[in-house]
C-alpha cells in the first residue's frame, strides 16, 4: 500500500509551540523540581526537544506502552512495556506524550504512576485529537489540537517509520 504525506505542522510551527509549552511549564513549576515521564517511544524528539526549551533543571525518565500493533487502528489495550527506573513518591511528575487520540494509553499510566503516590501529576502532549478521546483525560499543557487524520514525523511513526522527520505530516493512502 502507497502512502503519501501531507505537510501540517512545519518545523518552525512546531519549535514556537514547544517555546510556548516550555514558558508554560516553567512558570508553573519555577519553584519545584519536577520529573518528565516521556511515554515511549513517540514522544522522544519531542521530550528532548521540550528540556531544552525550559530554561529549568528538571530530570527525566521513561515509561514504554503499546497500544497500537501493527498500522493505525489502536487495538483498545494498553500495554506497560516498560516501567519507569525513578522513585516518584512525592516528587512533581509531568507526564509528556506525543499524542493523545482515544486516550487510554495515558489514562493506563496516569492509574499507573497515581500508585505510586506523586505529589502531583500532570500532563503535557504535543497533540490531542480530542474528537477520539473516550476517557476523561485532562491535558494540561496540550500543543496542537487535530480533528483527523495519521500522524507521523517529529517522532511519531506508522510501523516504526517516519520517526525522523522533522515536520508533521498526515498520511493519505492511495
Ligand atoms: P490512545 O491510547 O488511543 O490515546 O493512543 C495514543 C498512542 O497511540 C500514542 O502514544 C501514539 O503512540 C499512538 N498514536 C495515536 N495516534 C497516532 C497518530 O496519528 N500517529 C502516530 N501515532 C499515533
Ligand atoms: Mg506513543
Amino acid at each position: 500500500m502507497e502512502s503519501r504525506l501531507k505537510l501540517l505542522f512545519p518545523a518552525e510551527k512546531i519549535h514556537l509551540t514547544v517555546d510556548r509549552l516550555a514558558h508554560e511549564i516553567m512558570r508553573d513549576y519555577a519553584d519545584k523540581a519536577p520529573i518528565l515521564i516521556g511515554i515511549l517511544k513517540g514522544s522522544c524528539i519531542f521530550l528532548l526537544d521540550l528540556i531544552r526549551a525550559l530554561k529549568m533543571s528538571v530530570e527525566i525518565d521513561f515509561i514504554g506502552a503499546e497500544s497500537y500493533g501493527d498500522g493505525n487502528v489502536s487495538s483498545g489495550n494498553v500495554r506497560i512495556t516498560k516501567d519507569i527506573d525513578a522513585n516518584i513518591e512525592n516528587r512533581d511528575v509531568l507526564i509528556v506524550e506525543d499524542i493523545v487520540d482515544t486516550g487510554l494509553t495515558v489514562y493506563v499510566i496516569i492509574k499507573h504512576l497515581k500508585a505510586r503516590n506523586p505529589a502531583s501529576l500532570k500532563l503535557c502532549a504535543l497533540i490531542d485529537k480530542h474528537i477520539h478521546k473516550k476517557l476523561p483525560v485532562k491535558i494540561d499543557y496540550p500543543g496542537f489540537s487535530v480533528k483527523e487524520g495519521f500522524l507521523v514525523g517529529y517522532g511519531l511513526d506508522y510501523n516504526e517509520k517516519y520517526r525522523h522527520l522533522p515536520e508533521i505530516y498526515i498520511m493519505e493512502e492511495g
